[in-house]
């Protein structure tokens, strides 16, 4: 049974019950280095780097989903099926659909709509629309007041396109459909969480507006990403 084809740990005990997940290796790498102690890497295959050490003296994973649904949904599902992880937290970057959400906001996704076929290919699942899961959306909530960061509670896109040749076809989802922002990953993850029996969550941060075309830059998002990564961590247990 372990280790499984993506991930090497041969000890579920390696791995917390509660994983952050970013989607890129080396933030995983920055969370670990920045804010963990006594921390142990657990995963290196395909340069997804996985760790688990102690925040504020609770223990806690992080290990990388890499981009898009398909890739978040092999990591999540060998966590939750095999490694018996409970919760999962996304916290990933976002292109926001509309004014009202500046640069550098932080999102807490209530729910997830896609075009995806992630969750009808994987599980028969004929929706569009998954939610986080609420418990854990009360409880990210409740940090989030504790450290004073505001953040919006909204529906928001999971799309397997990062490039469309209609760039336009935004405001149409924007409008039909009330999704405030755009990643690649929460509508697979809440999904594998759905049928595991399963917690999982998605916090964002605004790295670029769609309408207004503001953009950031990768040595802004470093250090603008800690307040999204300081409301996660209080996961720790
Ligand atoms: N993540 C950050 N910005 C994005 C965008 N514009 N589209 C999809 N995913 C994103």
């Amino acid at each position: 049974m372990l280790p499984t084809p993506h991930i090497e740990s041969k000890n579920k005990d390696e791995i917390a019950k509660t994983v952050l997940m970013p989607g890129d290796p080396l933030r995983a790498k920055f969370i670990a280095d920045t804010f963990l102690e006594d921390v142990k890497q657990f995963n290196k295959v395909r340069n997804v780097l996985g760790y688990t050490g102690t925040y504020k003296g609770r223990r806690i994973s992080v290990m990388a989903s890499g981009m898009g649904m398909p890739s978040i949904g092999i990591y999540s599902y060998e966590l939750y099926k095999f490694y018996g992880v409970e919760n999962i937290i996304r916290i990933g970057s976002c292109g926001a659909y509309t004014p009202d959400v500046k640069l550098y906001d932080v999102i807490l996704a209530k729910d997830a709509w896609s075009e995806s076929s992630f969750a009808k290919v994987q599980g028969g699942y004929e929706g569009d629309v998954i939610e986080g899961t609420p418990e854990l959306n009360e409880r990210l909530q409740k940090y989030a007041d504790e450290l004073n960061i505001p953040m919006h509670r909204e529906r928001i896109h999971s799309s397997d396109v990062f490039y469309r040749e209609n760039f336009d076809e935004y405001k149409e989802i924007y409008d039909k459909h009330g999704c405030v922002a755009v990643e690649m990953e929460a509508f697979a993850l809440f999904h594998n969480a759905r049928v595991t029996g399963k917690k999982a969550a998605c916090i964002l941060t605004v790295s670029d507006n769609l309408a207004t075309k503001e953009e950031t830059t990768s040595d802004e998002r470093q250090n603008a990403f800690t307040n999204m990564m300081k409301i996660a961590l209080e996961m720790a247990e």
